[in-house]
């Protein structure tokens, strides 16, 4: 279990950037930290990958402090940088890809595996040869993700993954996370789509100005459209088509929600 209680950070010579945090995630849940520009989601993730020291309260990982397991968390711990040009530091992209897997001290083969698998689960199989530099954005964010992967992480903390990908890059993303979830993994990603949210969130925590708006069930916490909006969150498009048709009542979150809602509707009318 990932938890943390009462974290708050302070970048040096600034304000909070993120304070009174506290939060659990049990292995096999998702959850979704979603808020506008600037509302702390990347501070939290960096706090709880123990790559910033908290100015207040902890992060533990089983119970012990993150900061006690030193490698021992990091070992277990795979995160995504919300910029790839962070994450990649080889020149190609099968020698960044296989970073992770050489640090935990696989053999050659091993390495080789890990590297090819973690390319095709993120779809970057096709780029290992390519100079890391030279890639577009997408490309760069698919093999950051294929970075992290190799490394078998048991934790997930994935910062905006699906920001600036295409159609077929969401989708990756989606599955993705559904599967280290249905894996077992703990898995914590952040995202401006609430939409998202929805769709693959078990519970979602909502940063307003770097304080906790809402923390909860994704469903209560998004079904909650003026909340949502406080925090300067786009509410989902099917639960605002609900509300604009002045239907009341538990509001569809997903595409397929709402198709479900309006074959109801069909139904009622006879
Ligand atoms: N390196 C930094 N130094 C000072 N302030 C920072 C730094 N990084 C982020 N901040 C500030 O901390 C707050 C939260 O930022 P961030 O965690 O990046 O938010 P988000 O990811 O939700 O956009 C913002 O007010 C931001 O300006
Ligand atoms: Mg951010």
């Amino acid at each position: 279990m990932l938890s943390c209680r009462e974290l708050g950070y302070r970048y040096p010579g600034g304000g909070w950037a993120i304070r009174g945090v506290s939060l659990e995630v049990r292995g096999g849940e998702a959850l979704a930290v979603l808020g506008a520009n600037g509302s702390g989601k990347t501070t939290l993730i960096l706090l709880l990958a123990g790559l910033l020291d908290p100015s207040s309260g902890c992060v533990c990982y089983n119970g012990v402090d993150v900061r006690e397991l030193g490698l021992r968390y990091r070992r277990v711990c795979g995160v995504l940088f919300q910029s790839p040009e962070d994450q990649l530091i080889a020149p190609t992209v099968r020698e960044d890809i296989a970073i992770g897997p050489l640090q935990l001290s696989f053999s050659r083969e091993e390495v080789e595996k890990a590297v090819r698998e973690a390319a095709m689960q993120a779809g970057a199989d096709h780029l290992l040869d390519r100079r890391t530099m030279r890639l577009s954005q997408g490309e760069k964010k698919r093999v950051a993700l294929a970075g992290v992967l190799a490394a078998s992480p048991k934790v997930l903390l994935l910062d905006e993954p699906a920001s600036g990908l295409d159609l077929g890059g969401v989708e990756l993303v989606k599955s993705l996370i559904r599967a280290y979830r249905s894996r077992g993994c703990i898995v914590v990603f952040t995202t401006q789509d609430s939409e998202l949210a929805a769709e693959l969130a078990d519970r979602v925590l909502l940063l307003r100005s770097g304080l906790v708006h809402a923390y909860g069930p994704a469903r209560e916490v998004l079904s909650d459209l003026d909340l949502l909006a406080e925090a300067g969150v786009k509410p989902p498009s099917p639960a605002l088509a609900y509300r604009q048709a002045g239907l009341d009542g538990s509001p569809p979150l997903t595409p397929g929600e709402l198709a479900e809602k309006i074959r109801e509707l069909r139904g009622d009318l006879g």
